[in-house]
């Protein structure tokens, strides 16, 4: 037997007179969402249109020609001098949309409807604050923006289009557009030592995007990986996401504690380092603790990803080359990424893959979106291969040892005895330790609440650090910023709540 709906007040909301679309089309999308949500069944038998025009108030025609369009998209049925009905025959569409609808509800009730990967992700973080909107000091990993050059890019992007949009538009080689892995070769084998050339670079969306293709094609679910404790909280996510038990590997003054690693499990699949500059301590992974690492990996068959996420900035001092132009067992994956030496959202990295595993790679950057934008690769190579690269590199290493020392500066004035400021030979930022005792995330939540940004350095821990510190970011900020910030600073540190949690 059908359902007979005397009345259709239980499915409507006010219909809105004023609104710019038409009432007999809000009318339709009532009806029409009612269906759809199960609100009126199949079957349904619906009130006459006279009635339903006097119930609602409005022109039958008004109600004559929603239903028309209904009838029309099958979600009505007339039976002759029976009147109108929902239809028992919904059109495939109507069920495509509650076959959708079931499976989001039933994930979010018991998760069933997502793979394990599915599941993994969606618990994943992969910072451990709010990285959008225009940096605030002393957000992290932020250049500076203030001093890109613009107008420069903007003509080698103009340029670029108008000598070379045919050539550009096509599908390109998922490995990445040729001139850019050239001249990224090049400038690796140069400046960091990295024995490499063009067929070795993989061009992915930054280095995260590289890490994570890195542990799905190398790691099987339950491999074991080490990871630097404290490390990068990106590397950590897509170990997680591929599945991986993570061992965390404490790190001292000569960095990676390889001799703890071992302790804790001597036989990793995947070994994550940042050598050049620890992440987010900052040590540099000691000569020798770099060949000890490179033998270990030969004789266990372990691959080592080398995160070489800063090291353009080093204010003092030659930089140790990287340790994958130190390997001769060809063990090291190297990863980078122009995040920080252009800015943040050109979202281009790199592997530097051993040659047995450049297919693999290839491969899996393919399966991941096909390629990099090509316009965007051209200009970056076009930047390198005229020299603007080089020279923004020196002028943002001069102008971030300027404002490391400013912060400096201003800690000395300002924060005596709140957070003690170490000053950095390299890197975008520095590591201030708190009196002992002192919560740092406490503390971060207080510079929050005054509009500072600094991030705990137990947010970037597995295991508990003995000491509470914060991590800021200078490179991004003028020093008037930094003056004004280090006050606030200042002041969330001196309050009461925080003195109380030493
Ligand atoms: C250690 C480390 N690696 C890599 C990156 C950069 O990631 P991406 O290239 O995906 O922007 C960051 C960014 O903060 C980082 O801290």
């Amino acid at each position: 037997m059908s359902k007979i709906a005397t009345s259709l007040s239980h499915v409507f909301t006010a219909l809105d007179r004023s609104s710019a679309t038409a009432l007999h089309r809000q009318l339709y999308n009532q009806l029409r969402d009612a269906i759809l949500s199960g609100r009126l069944s199949a079957g349904t038998r619906l009130p006459s249109t006279r009635e339903l025009a006097g119930e609602l108030a409005l022109a039958r025609n008004t109600v004559l020609n929603a239903f028309d369009q209904l009838y029309a998209e099958g979600y009505l049925a007339r039976r002759v001098g029976d009147g109108t009905y929902v239809s028992t025959e919904l059109p495939d569409d109507l069920l495509r949309v509650k076959r959708v609808k079931d499976v989001r509800r039933q994930s979010q009730r018991n998760g069933r409807a997502l793979s394990k990967w599915g599941r993994a992700v969606s618990t994943i973080s992969v910072s451990p604050g709010n990285y959008l909107g225009p940096p605030k000091p002393f957000r992290t990993g932020t250049p500076a923006l203030d001093a890109f050059p613009y107008k420069l890019w903007g003509r080698l992007l103009t340029q670029r289009w108008k000598e070379s949009a045919r050539a550009i538009v096509p599908y390109g080689d998922s490995a990445g557009y040729l001139p850019l892995r050239q001249a990224i070769a090049s400038y690796l084998s140069t400046t960091r030592g990295v024995r490499c050339s063009a067929e070795h670079v993989i061009i992915t969306c930054g280095s995260l995007h590289a890490l994570e293709i890195v542990a799905r094609v190398i790691l099987e679910p339950g491999d074991s990986a080490w990871i630097e404790d404290p490390g990068f909280l990106g590397a950590r996510a897509a170990l997680n996401a591929a599945g991986a038990t993570l061992i965390p590997v404490p790190v001292d003054a000569d960095g990676l504690n390889l001799a703890s690693g071992i302790a804790r499990c001597a036989n990793p699949r995947l070994i994550y380092v940042t050598p050049s500059h620890q992440y987010p301590l900052g040590m540099t992974l000691s000569l020798s603790r770099r060949l000890e690492l490179l033998r270990f990996a030969g004789k266990t068959g372990a691959w080592i990803v080398e995160d070489d996420y800063d090291s353009e900035f080093r204010y003092l001092g030659q930089p140790l080359a990287a340790l994958q132009g130190l390997d001769t067992e060809q063990r090291v994956i190297y990863v980078g990424t122009f995040s920080k030496v252009l800015f943040p959202s050109a979202r281009l990295g790199y592997i530097i893959s051993p040659p047995d595993l450049v297919e693999a790679f290839v491969r899996a950057r393919s399966v991941g979106g096909h390629q990099s934008q090509t316009l965007d690769q051209a200009v970056l190579a076009d930047f390198i291969s005229a020299g603007h690269f080089a020279r923004h590199i020196r002028k943002m290493r001069k102008l971030y040892a300027e404002r490391q020392h400013v912060l400096l500066k201003a800690a000395r004035s300002e924060l005596k005895g709140l957070l003690d400021l170490k000053p950095s030979n390299s890197g975008m930022h520095l590591i201030g330790w708190l009196p002992e005792g002192v919560d740092d995330s406490a503390a971060s939540r207080a510079a929050l609440a005054g509009d500072v940004e600094v991030t705990p350095l137990s947010a970037y821990c597995i295991e508990p650090p003995k000491s509470g510190a914060l991590r800021l970011g200078y490179t991004g900020y003028t020093s008037r910023q930094i003056w004004n910030a280090t006050r606030q600073l200042a002041k969330a540190l001196s309050t009461n709540s925080i003195k109380q949690s030493a």
